[in-house]
């Protein structure tokens, strides 16, 4: 298995917050063996081909070049002094004889990345991490996209980025399916291909992929909520759902991984509408639920912390009462600082955190590439759960990977907010 460097990673992401200290010390680097030799040789080979092609390209331009430079000279009537056409040319060749293409020589690696939008302050603190990471400061010559949620936006910026002739392409994937033909095109441009965050379930032609098992933070969901209610002698189960984006990765591994304990322990699930990852789109759904289902819910899960925001709001404005001295138990994904502050204060009971710092992982990914080296196929965030009361100490779940894991639940205190992104 390689390492991409989990001690430097760990070490500037320790600096941005102490509190991820212990989170990041877990994550964890995990190899799909079966199909590392062959993602090694294409990664290799992808890289290889990037250089070859780079190699054309540059010698083509310093022969036009230096075509044009003897051309105006003999128009002007120059005799070839010191600053003629070959200079620059001379220099275009040299560094190719020394580095190979031009990121390996030490020259601005363009990196073309195509994110999801702006739907929520996950994907704020996500885009503002892939853009410290490829600053110009690191070397970096970042193209960056925001796709605003459509996934026809998302493959074009693609085919942008090959037609630009990047160095690297990142992506993070709004819907799950539908992407072989452009990757296969990526490919076939010798440009490596790194995705992040959500995954791609219909195509492998990618060299890399850095984020969230979405389905052990839904079975994690329906976990706890067995074991609170549980604990707080709740038998009936009335649950409303206001997804996430339908379609991404997102919101079907949390989806499923809530509703296997909705179908084993016989939790009824009223409703499971699309909120789009969005504070407008939580209360939206949430303003009809409140019609729809008065007085007939006790649970609402919403699969991102500003769906919840909204939620709340229209909840309050309905006249239902939520949060740990609520009538509705308020679940919530992804642990941001407003949702932390949400937990401390009890109005969102549990939330399970998804972690969106992941453009240093992605720009070691890159430096190894240019190394040479073989990067893991796969690459989890470790990510913990946060709960309002001090009632259970940790859950018991059968995880995606089919093992029996025991989390602790961490009580939201001040520092864990603020030091949350
Ligand atoms: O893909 C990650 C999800 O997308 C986050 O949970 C959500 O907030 C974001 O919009």
């Amino acid at each position: 298995m390689q390492n991409i460097g989990l001690v430097k990673i760990g070490t500037i992401l320790c600096l941005e917050t102490n509190l991820f200290a212990p989170i990041l010390l877990l994550q964890k680097f995990h190899d799909v063996t079966l199909g590392l030799e062959k993602n090694k040789g294409q990664q290799l080979g992808l890289v290889r081909r990037r250089k070859e092609i780079n190699l054309m390209k540059k010698r083509l331009l310093a022969g036009m070049f230096a075509t044009l430079m003897a051309a105006s000279m003999v128009a002007c009537g120059s005799d070839g002094g010191s600053t003629g056409g070959a200079a620059p040319a001379d220099g275009g060749e040299a560094t190719e004889a020394e580095g190979g293409d031009a990121a390996a020589s030490g020259d601005v690696i363009t990196v073309g990345f195509a994110q999801v939008g702006h739907e929520s302050d996950w994907r704020t603190a996500s885009t503002k991490s892939v853009q410290d990471a490829f600053s110009a400061a690191n070397g970096y010559d970042l193209q960056f996209v925001d796709c605003d949620n459509d996934s026809k936006a998302q493959i074009d910026a693609v085919r942008q980025f090959v037609q630009n002739d990047v160095d690297y392409i990142v992506i993070d994937p709004i819907v799950s399916t539908g992407w072989d033909t452009v990757l296969t095109e990526c490919e076939d441009a010798g440009i490596p291909v790194i995705v992040i965050d959500r995954t791609i379930e219909d195509s492998d032609k990618y060299v890399s992929w850095v984020g969230s098992e979405f389905m052990n933070e839904g079975l994690a969901s329906g976990a706890w909520l067995k074991a609170y209610a549980e604990a707080k002698g709740i038998d009936d189960l009335n649950v409303l759902v206001i997804e996430g984006s339908n379609g991404s990765s997102a919101q079907i591994g949390r989806t499923d991984g809530f509703k296997k304990y909705a179908d084993e322990e016989g939790w009824t699930i009223l409703d499971s509408q699309d909120g789009n990852f969005t504070q407008e789109g939580g209360q939206q759904v949430m303003e009809s639920y409140c019609k729809s289902y008065a007085g007939k819910f006790n649970v609402v899960v919403c699969q991102n912390d500003n769906e919840a925001f909204g939620a709340m709001d229209a909840m309050k404005a309905a006249g239902v009462s939520y949060g740990v001295d609520g009538d509705v138990i308020l679940i919530s994904f992804d642990a941001c600082k407003a949702g932390l502050e949400y937990v401390q204060s009890g109005d969102i009971n549990a939330d399970f955190m998804c972690y969106p710092l992941q453009g240093s992982y992605c720009a070691d990914i890159i430096k190894a590439l240019q190394n040479g080296e073989t990067v893991a196929k796969e690459t989890f965030m470790t990510e913990p759960w946060y709960v309002a009361e001090d009632i259970l100490p940790s859950i018991t779940y059968t995880n995606n990977a089919g093992e029996e894991v025991t989390e602790d639940l961490i009580v939201v205190t001040d520092a864990a907010s603020q030091a949350s992104y």
